[in-house]
């Protein structure tokens, strides 16, 4: 006899189970949150939140909590690199789009700003946001098993305070269980790459680090020091987690020596060396040891259980993919178990999330990595690759200041070096081109339309069937501007259309009886509820006025019509019933 049922169980309460957690109960879908510990994150762990992330903050409600809580976008922006806080700077980088001229892309792609929260700040939003509309969190309580059949999943789960071993009955499970998922391994997900490729300490200590940061707020200061660790190249990491008395120092370790016990000296001395001023008083708050890994799952559900977050893309810090990856995961499952659970889709529906989401694995695991290597240049223009002579290399670094043509051109190679660094900390294209292909987007037959810039480091907008719907400002009936985006989502679809589009709202209003799916329907134009005030919708949005798009709930554009036809009602029926596999 199981002790309970739910809907959907949630392994793990981290960004990916606790934002599944959220959705699910803003759509009305009953969940429960198993999670091993007796709280959340204990240390801040992520923290650079990308705009799709705070998108789906601000379709949850809690965009403003989340900013409250969080260092905004312009004191993000000098990413430093010296020789420690207190002496030389060797160059700096802007960085999450506080360049002026890439600020504009930021500020134009989404209605939300990027920001600085740590982790252990952000998830207990996130559970606030779904227990306060009905998800269950059960703390201190183990996943171990699951079995699955045609109707559910059984779930055995250990109560780690009473010692209880129970199950639980759900019809989708979803396993947010982290980077070593047992719910990947029980569902036997295949994964590509290797775990362990590096070690890493992390050290969070307080001390007041004003005098050496206040005037470059940055979220990141790297700090080169050769022949002070593994393999000659001192690289260590000073990550402000609050302005500016709390800090995550970030530490390599060789991972064939296995990680090393961090006592409170250790962690003291390798604090001080970057920080470099002996008279900043230092108090450590906790010690842990990670692994670098590059590892994805390239299939990320098996029957009834989608795995989500780093059970399926396990990597670096670097590029700050990893929260927010898992943020998507669990937007883009959620209203598919929704609609399925309410009776409003077929299963099949829900095989998309493997299509969509498993190319998307791959691709930030890929980037995260890749960014690591990309340091590298950095290490060449300063001379400290040929030689594994630490004092050689400092003579190497001090030779940049030379007046001859040598010195000349490596300043000019670590400025591009510096710059090339883009791709980890300017990587808007990564965090917002993520493009669908699959049974839950109809196409119009249009190919997807190349990219003008490069697409890891832009945004490119385009209302392609797959893309997500872009952001514009237009005006709403009071004359407040109002995104395009919060036309959509909130768990519903959305159709937009604009002056002589009624046939498509007359479809779309007739479909949503019948099929019984709440469909929003959006006209915008001269005299109706919205207008196009700044012109950027019409410039945008690749449509006739009278043509339409239909909008899934994660905002990635379902259906797109370029103008009227007159069998509209067969269209949208047609796109409807395949998306939502209805037939
Ligand atoms: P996560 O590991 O957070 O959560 C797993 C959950 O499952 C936990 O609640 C755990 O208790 C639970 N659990 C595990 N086993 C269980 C079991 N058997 N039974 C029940 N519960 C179980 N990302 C980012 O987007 N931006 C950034 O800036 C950074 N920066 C960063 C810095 C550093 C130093 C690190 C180490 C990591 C980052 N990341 C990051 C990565 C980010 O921390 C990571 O990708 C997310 O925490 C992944 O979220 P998940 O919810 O998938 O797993």
């Amino acid at each position: 006899m199981h002790k309970f049922e739910t809907d959907v169980l949630i392994v793990g309460s981290g960004p990916a189970g606790s934002a599944a957690a959220a959705l699910l109960s803003a759509y009305g879908v009953r969940n429960v949150v198993v999670t091993k510990y007796n709280w959340m994150a204990n240390t801040p762990r992520a923290h650079i939140t990308n705009q799709r992330a705070m998108e789906v903050f601000r379709d949850l409600g809690i965009e403003e909590e989340v900013n409250q809580k969080a260092v905004a976008q312009e004191f993000m922006g000098n990413n430093v690199f010296c020789t420690s806080l207190a002496s030389e700077e060797l160059g700096r980088l802007y960085s999450w789009g506080t360049h002026p001229n890439r600020l504009a892309d930021y500020t134009l792609s989404s209605p939300t700003k990027i920001c600085d929260i740590p982790q252990n700040l952000l998830e207990p939003i996130l559970a606030h946001a779904g227990a306060s509309k009905g998800s269950h969190y059960r703390f201190d309580t183990e996943y171990l098993g699951l079995e699955q059949d045609n109707e559910g999943v059984t779930a055995t789960v250990r109560d780690r305070l009473s010692e209880e071993v129970y199950t639980i009955r759900a019809k989708y499970l979803l396993g947010a269980d982290g980077g070593n998922s047992q719910v990947a391994k029980d569902i036997n997900l295949p994964f590509e790459g290797q775990m362990g490729v590096g070690g890493s300490m992390n050290i969070v200590c307080e001390m007041d680090l004003t005098k050496y940061v206040a005037h470059r707020p940055s979220v990141l200061y790297w700090v080169l020091q050769p022949g002070s660790n593994v393999g000659g190249i001192g690289m260590g990491l000073v990550r402000m987690v609050r302005p500016w008395n709390e800090w995550l120092i970030v530490w390599g370790y060789d991972i064939n020596d296995g990680p090393p016990k961090v006592t409170d000296e250790l962690a003291k001395e390798i604090v001080l060396k970057l920080v470099g001023d002996p008279n900043i008083p230092i108090k450590i708050k906790s010690t842990s040891t990670w692994t670098v890994n590059h590892c994805y799952a390239t299939q990320v559900s098996n029957g009834r259980v989608f795995c989500m977050g780093d059970a399926i893309h396990r990597h670096p810090p670097s590029n700050g993919l990893g929260s927010n990856t898992s943020i998507q995961d669990a937007f883009n499952i959620a209203w598919k178990v929704a609609m399925v659970v309410k009776g409003q889709a077929g299963e099949e529906l829900l095989n998309s999330y493997n299509t969509e989401r498993a190319p998307i694995a791959k691709q930030i695991v890929e980037r995260a990595n890749k960014s690591i290597t990309e340091f590298g240049t950095i290490f060449q223009s300063l001379g400290l690759t040929d030689t594994t002579d630490p004092s050689v290399m400092r003579a190497n670094m001090e030779k940049m200041k030379d007046h001859n043509d040598a010195a000349e051109m490596q300043r000019e190679q670590l400025r591009q070096a510096i710059l090339f660094k883009s791709y980890e900390f300017n990587c808007h294209g990564v965090e917002m081109n993520q493009r669908y292909t699959s049974n839950a987007v109809k196409s119009d037959g249009t190919i997807e339309p190349a990219y003008k810039r490069d697409k890891e480091l832009y945004y490119e907008a385009t209302t392609w069937p797959g893309a997500r719907l872009p952001h514009v400002w237009i005006g709403n009936d009071n004359g407040h501007r109002i995104s395009t985006l919060d036309l959509a989502g909130k768990g519903e679809f959305t159709l937009l259309t604009g002056i002589g589009g009624e046939l498509w709202m007359n479809a779309a209003q007739a479909l949503s009886t019948q099929l019984n799916i709440p469909i929003r329907l959006i006209q915008i134009g001269p005299g109706k509820k919205y207008t196009d005030l700044y012109g950027e919708w019409a410039a945008i949005r690749e449509i006739k006025d009278a043509g339409c798009l239909l909008i899934r709930p994660d905002f990635h554009v379902a259906f797109r019509a370029k103008d009227i036809v007159s069998d509209a009602k067969e269209k949208l029926a047609e796109a409807l019933t395949d998306i939502l596999a209805l037939n």
